[in-house]
């Protein structure tokens, strides 16, 4: 790589870690992928080539899967007393905290955010939640259970449960939030003393790669609990999902790789997580805050430059405050700075690669062609190689223009004014969508709020705020939004299996 294809400074360990072509990591060791194939990483504010990594497949995945395996049945990892364990993943918060620049900078260069979010948000997040899982590694427990037994009378027993690690887990995970996304699925999996195969997404494989470097050059785990292949989704990820040999897979991204990864994990029936899209609304009622909750549906919708996915995507306003609140989100959205990632200057950066490019500008056209009405933004430019899409609202969206139905996962907003006072009618537009994933309810009413948040299909609902995330709180989808929870205490039910054990005394 030629370091001046950057044009920003980066930290010395970010310009050295670019420079080397990225092996796969397999049973404590760095390897060539077995078909010595490689793919490139670029920068999507330049779409210049930042970095190149080992493009693993089936014959990677068995090679990964295998050493998890050999690890698991020792009980190398299982067996080392939960408090150590505790101490492990603490230790992995803190070499993140520590290394928060370079993990920020690589962030920012692979996936286009800017780089003070990529530290406030991604990395800091990112730490936390190994720190939040450190705690629970004492705290997976069974219970003793009175039991009655009819068909023994007079037998005594003495029954307990055991919560044990699922085995070993496949976690296959996307570009949105490459850290984070790692940090969610590595951080309870090493709790719940399971062995991992991680699949990073092709487009941003970096930040995963050099966080399992930093572990690795702290020899905190025994070789073969934690391995990683990078490449590609269809080569890598299918037969990481398909593997008779992984006992759970866990996955985030497209609700249509979702499906494909349920019908791949029927071959040994493993167990199978699944965070997917949505389609998020954002109710604004009359007698909200105005002035927050415009700021708030901006921010729901153009944080991490939509593509999030709970990004507060269609937009409901009362009629009585639709016109004020749309004008208000326009005016933010015309305002935003966009640029590279790596500009400090910038508030938002170009999406993540070009077929994101391709997808989202794709649909402002669908959206003007239906009839949609841009009263910000509309406009997005790749001239000089980067993937930048401004951030754009349309007025005058209805139910069935596809830019309202489908997960657009870009910084396009659809809004919609309502009439209606009764809150099962709003209820149910919020509710017209194949996805339940999030929401946000902007209302000074708490009677408003608490019974609309009980009205909508979603597994989160938030009240006057919106993208607010915390290692404590379950976070996932109603419907095909996914299957199970990431997060909070709930996460660690899709970690580990449970055991009935009975004595008789
Ligand atoms: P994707 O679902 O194809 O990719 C996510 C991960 O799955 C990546 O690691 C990829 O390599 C892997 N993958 C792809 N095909 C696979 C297969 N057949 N078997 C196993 N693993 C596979 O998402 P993509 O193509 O990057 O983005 C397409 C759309 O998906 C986006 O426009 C957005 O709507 C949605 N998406 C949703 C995300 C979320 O957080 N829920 C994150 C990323 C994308
Ligand atoms: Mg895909």
């Amino acid at each position: 790589m030629d370091a001046s294809i950057l044009n920003y400074t980066v930290n010395d360990n970010v310009a050295k870690f670019l420079k080397q072509t990225h092996k796969l990591y397999i049973n404590g060791k760095w390897v060539d992928s077995k078909s010595g194939k490689t793919f490139d990483v670029e920068d999507p504010a330049t779409g210049k080539k930042i970095s190149t990594c080992a493009a693993g497949d089936k014959n990677d995945i068995d090679l990964a899967v295998s050493a998890a395996r050999k690890c698991f049945d020792s009980g190398k990892w299982h067996s080392v007393p939960p408090n150590e364990k505790g101490k492990i993943i603490w230790k992995i918060a803190e070499l993140i905290d520590d290394h928060t620049e370079e993990l920020a900078q690589l962030e920012s260069l692979d996936n286009g955010k800017p780089v003070a979010i990529a530290a406030g948000a991604d990395v800091a997040l990112s730490s936390d939640i190994f720190r939040y899982m450190a705690g629970w590694a004492t705290k997976i427990e069974g219970e003793t259970i009175p039991i009655s037994v009819p068909y023994t009378p007079g037998a005594q027993y003495h029954s307990y449960t055991l919560r044990e690690p699922v085995g070993v887990v496949g976690q296959i995970i996307p570009w949105n939030f490459p850290l984070l996304m790692a940090a969610w699925k590595l951080s309870v999996a090493l709790a719940a003393g399971c062995t991992i195969v991680l699949k990073p997404a092709e487009q941003t494989p970096l930040s995963a790669l050099r966080l399992t470097e930093i572990i690795n050059n702290s020899n905190l785990l025994p070789e073969g609990v934690l391995n990683v292949v990078t490449g590609f989704g269809e080569d890598a990820g299918a037969p990481l999902a398909a593997h008779p040999h992984v006992d759970k897979v866990a996955f985030t991204g497209s609700t249509e790789v979702g499906k494909l990864i349920t019908k791949a994990s029927a071959g040994n029936l493993k167990k199978v997580s699944l965070e997917l899209g949505g389609k998020s609304p954002t109710i604004i009622f009359p007698d909200a805050d105005i002035d927050a909750a415009i700021a708030g549906a901006a921010s729901a919708i153009f944080f991490n430059h939509g593509q999030c996915c709970c990004a507060g995507s269609r937009l409901m306003a009362h009629e009585k405050v639709f016109d004020q609140v749309a004008e208000g989100i326009s005016k933010i959205a015309s305002n935003i700075k966009v640029g590279p990632g790596m500009d400090t200057s910038s508030e938002m950066g170009p999406l993540v690669s070009d077929e994101q490019f391709k997808k989202v500008s794709g649909y402002i056209e669908s959206g003007k062609s239906e009839g949609g009405e841009i009263i910000a933004g509309g406009k997005y430019d790749n001239s000089s190689g980067g993937h930048f899409v401004h951030p754009t609202v349309f007025a005058k969206t209805d139910k069935d223009m596809s830019i309202v139905k489908e997960e657009i996962f870009g910084p396009v907003l659809c809004a919609q004014p309502f009439s209606d006072q009764d809150l099962d009618k709003i209820a149910e537009v919020a509710n017209n969508t194949t996805y339940g994933l999030a929401a946000s309810v902007w209302s000074q009413n708490i009677s408003t709020a608490h019974k609309l948040a009980a009205k909508i299909r979603a597994g989160t609902v938030w009240v006057n705020c919106h993208n607010i995330f915390d290692a404590s709180l379950p976070f996932g989808g109603y419907k095909e939004s996914g299957w199970g929870r990431e997060m909070g205490h709930e996460v660690l039910k899709n970690y580990t299996e449970l055991k009935a054990v009975t004595v008789n005394l």
